[in-house]
């Protein structure tokens, strides 16, 4: 399930549009914020127009720019992020209204010494792109698809949606088409995607 910013303001704020912890300071006539960004395990301090959304502060303010930019509403799922370990696109995200989250882009799902996550190494060794473009985004929807079926949380194709599922270890192919359908290929490399999901499924992680 990806949330976009009010949903996900509105679980965590009881209402929508509320200006977060991470907020430093503003002003009601100000058209710009100094915020404090999580990243990868690091702080960012930055002052930001208002209107910035996370996708345009990690690409253009921060320099991240594994994160890519497709239909940029929403739509096509290339800007996928974590955030407190659930799957967001980042271009609907305000960044001032990230209310202190942990975000964790492509450059930061790995491990030390450039080790490579489990899902970025099945994507490899199941030809899980050709361009690339879509690939971060894959990859960061991947791990919060995961952990979404690790809680067991049921998809729209889940047989017995009250009981939802056991983990993502037993998703099969139409599980994983459904629950990756936020994500678009253009360049069509959905089988490769599949296996590599349900290989690092498999694996420790
Ligand atoms: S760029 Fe965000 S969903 Fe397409
Ligand atoms: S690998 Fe080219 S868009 Fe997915």
């Amino acid at each position: 399930m990806r949330l976009n910013s009010c949903a996900r303001l509105s679980r965590s704020r009881g209402m929508c549009c509320a200006l977060g912890g991470g907020l430093m300071s503003t002003s009601s006539t100000s058209t710009t914020s100094d915020v404090v960004l999580f990243i990868n395990g690091d702080e960012y301090p930055i002052n930001i127009d208002n209107r910035t959304t996370l996708l345009d502060a990690l690409r253009e303010v921060l320099g991240l720019t594994g994160t890519k930019k497709g239909c940029d509403h929403g739509q096509c799922g290339a800007c996928t992020v974590l955030i407190d370990g659930r799957r967001v696109n980042s271009c609907l995200q305000f960044a001032v209204a990230l209310a202190g989250g942990e975000v964790v882009t492509i450059e930061g799902v790995g491990g030390d010494g450039g080790r490579l996550h489990p899902v970025q190494q099945a994507f490899i060794d199941h030809d899980g792109f050709q361009c690339g473009y879509c690939t971060p985004g894959q990859i960061c929807s991947a791990i919060g698809a995961m952990a979404e079926a690790d809680r067991g949380w049921p998809s729209h194709v889940t047989a017995e949606v009250a009981a939802g599922v056991e983990s993502a270890a037993g998703l099969d192919a139409e599980e994983v088409g459904e629950r990756m359908s936020g994500n678009l290929c253009r360049c069509g490399a959905y089988t490769g995607i599949t296996e590599a999901f349900m290989t690092a499924a498999r694996s420790a992680r």
